[in-house]
């Protein structure tokens, strides 16, 4: 006999449930997270989960996590088994989940979800039901499979001390940024951070997730050769000789970029900050998935992309020495899809996955209170 929705029953998900939930199925075009994560997120205070059964079968799971200190609330990893969709087993799920925000989380004062442009014909619904669109940025799927050609660093930089400089993000780097940023954006132009599908407010809070197992993020300063006079023009001839004059008072002897860097950020080189990437990998079903998620202010020279990129692949083989992988990169839209390809051409990475997401985009609603 056919199940209905009456034969549904909804309970929070357990550690114990680990292999029934992998088995709904592999979901989100190879990319789904779970057979790494299921067990940390789960026991991460911040997580509330619930598994959906017919006849003691799961059949179902949803989760929501909690961010920015406890006042966002977001829904993840969705999935219903294939022979059970259309009975409303979601919907079940959302409603539980959303009865615990209520009760157990009175703090949260938004609700965000992260969505592609594959799903754009719910985009009206999401407005609809009082979510905005708040950050869109580009997506490309690439296949990575090694050895790259990593080791030269070509730049077009004259002078040694003129290469970019990548360096790993700390703790206290992160915060820093965190707050130049909050005071005025130039890297994080939305005061946020659009990480694998995940919406960030700029809270050291965050930064336990983002730091994190498998995941991280790297760093370059701006060089005195990127203060470009294409930089300047951008911003109209009435500001071209205020702002290279401010530039070469920034970057003169008295501001050694280079030896900065190699203490981390300061509260002076935090305002050089020209490119940060946020990186986080893990193992799938069926392989190695990394996102990179890319930031720069506008303007900064190709050679950053170039080196951020070197940094990101090697990265992807000391974690996964010799595997194939599928890397997602996100970009901002002043960022050129072109430009990546041809920085991704040099290292041997050519296969851009077609058909797939271009866009990804995160609403955000307040809840009723
Ligand atoms: C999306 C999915 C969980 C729906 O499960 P289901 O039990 O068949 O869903 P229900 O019967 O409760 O209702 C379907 C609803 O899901 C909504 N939905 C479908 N895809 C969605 C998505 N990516 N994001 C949000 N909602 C979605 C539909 O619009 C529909 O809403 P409506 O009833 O208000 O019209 C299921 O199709 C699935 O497992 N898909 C693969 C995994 C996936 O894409 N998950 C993303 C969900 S966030």
């Amino acid at each position: 006999m056919a199940s209905t929705a009456k034969d549904v029953v909804i309970r929070q998900a357990l550690l114990e449930d680990f292999e029934a939930v992998l088995s709904i199925g592999e979901m989100y075009g190879g990319r789904d997270y779970l057979k790494t994560l299921y067990l940390p997120l789960l026991e991460n205070k911040d997580t509330y989960a619930v598994v959906a059964t017919i006849q003691d079968v799961v059949v179902g799971f949803s989760m929501t996590t909690t961010f920015d200190g406890g006042l966002t609330v977001m829904r993840r990893a969705s999935r219903v088994h294939e022979k059970f969709r259309g009975l409303g087993i979601f919907h079940m799920m959302k409603e539980e989940l959303e009865k615990y925000t209520r009760e157990f989380r009175p703090q949260v004062k938004y609700e965000t979800l992260a969505n592609t442009n594959k799903v754009d014909h719910l985009a009206d619904r999401f407005l609809q039901s009082g979510f905005q669109s708040i950050y869109r940025r580009g997506i490309m799927p690439v296949m990575v499979r090694p050895p790259y050609p990593l080791c030269s660093t070509e730049s077009s930089a004259t002078e040694p001390a003129q290469v970019v400089d990548v360096k790993q993000l700390t703790h206290q780097d992160l915060s820093l940024l965190f707050q130049s940023e909050e005071r005025s954006p130039r890297v994080f132009p939305r005061r946020r951070l659009f990480n694998f599908f995940l919406g960030y407010r700029l809270m050291d809070a965050n930064i336990q997730n983002i730091l994190c197992d498998g995941g991280g993020g790297f760093y370059s300063l701006r060089r005195r050769s990127d203060i470009s006079t294409e930089h300047s023009q951008v911003n109209g001839a009435a500001q071209t000789h205020n702002n290279s004059e401010k530039s070469s008072n920034q970057f003169s002897t008295h501001s050694p970029i280079q030896q900065d860097i190699n203490k981390g950020l300061d509260p002076e080189s935090v305002n050089h900050v020209a490119m940060v990437t946020f990186f986080f990998c893990y193992r799938t079903l069926t392989g190695i998935v990394c996102y990179v998620d890319v930031y720069s202010e506008p303007h900064v020279s190709s050679d950053h992309l170039r080196e951020h990129l070197r940094h990101n692949l090697l990265n992807l083989q000391r974690l996964f020495p010799g595997q194939d992988g599928r890397l997602t990169l996100a970009f901002d839209l002043h960022i050129s899809k072109d430009l990546i390809i041809t920085s991704l051409d040099g290292f041997g990475v050519r296969d851009v996955l077609l058909g797939q997401e271009q866009f990804q985009v995160l609403y955000e609603r307040i809840r009723e209170s």
